[in-house]
């Protein structure tokens, strides 16, 4: 398996300072730096659209992994492409019909995720896994950041992982809501490769995010 990659999410930063925020974990050691874009409808709570998206490109180089909590979603993802976003995450109940907006996705040039709830079998993502870049699975129901880890999820991960290694190409297998030094042992062995953090990471000050980021990863 790949390297595990360490993806903060922003939800967690002081919104005042993002862009200095996204530098500290960037020079911490981040992987990716985690977007998560909430509609209000989609999921409970409002967060950011594509003009931040825009604004905070240049605080990194480093890849933003746009989390789509919005229904619909397809209007807005020529929008995030063009704001700076290099992987586009969506969730199969966002719309109608999930392969259509996979090779939107595409079409505008990024890589493309689909996003699994906890009540969402893995099942749902088999039909199109080879048009997939990325599965995220959701161990948290979305919209919050600091919920607990829903240990359940464990088995789909596993699941994801084979379905993946059966494909032989290359697919991020990444893991979103309550992970921390404590359940990031338990998500690596099911078989992620990319792991979410927002309050694991975004606490202790800027000075301690380095050591947040290096908790989280295998043998820590
Ligand atoms: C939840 C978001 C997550 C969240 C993770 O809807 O998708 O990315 O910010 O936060 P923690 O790591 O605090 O559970
Ligand atoms: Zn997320």
């Amino acid at each position: 398996m790949s390297r595990v990659l360490i993806a903060p999410s922003i939800l967690s930063a002081d919104f005042a300072r993002l862009g200095a925020e996204i530098a500290a974990v960037a020079a911490a050691g981040a992987d990716f730096i985690h977007v998560d874009v909430m509609d209000g409808h989609f999921v409970p709570n409002l967060t950011i659209g594509p003009m931040v998206v825009k604004a905070i490109r240049s605080a990194t180089d480093l890849p933003f992994d746009v989390h789509l909590m919005i229904s619909p979603v397809d209007p807005y993802i020529d929008e995030f492409a063009a704001a700076g976003a290099n992987i586009l995450t969506v969730h199969p109940e966002a719309g109608a019909h999930l392969h259509r907006t996979l090779q939107a996705i595409k079409a505008a040039g990024v890589k493309a995720g689909a996003a699994l709830n906890p009540a969402t079998p893995a099942s749902v993502i088999e039909p199109v896994i080879d048009d997939l870049d990325l599965v995220l699975v959701m161990s948290v129901n979305p919209g919050f950041g600091g919920q607990s880890f829903i240990s359940s999820q464990l088995r789909k991960i596993e699941a994801v992982r084979k379905m993946i290694d059966r494909t032989g190409r290359d697919i991020h297998l990444e893991v979103d809501g309550g992970v921390n030094a404590d359940t990031a042992p338990k998500v690596i062995s099911a078989g992620a490769d990319v792991l979410v953090a927002g309050s694991a990471v975004f606490r202790g000050g800027e000075d301690a995010y380095a050591a947040n980021i290096a908790a989280l990863r295998p043998g820590a």
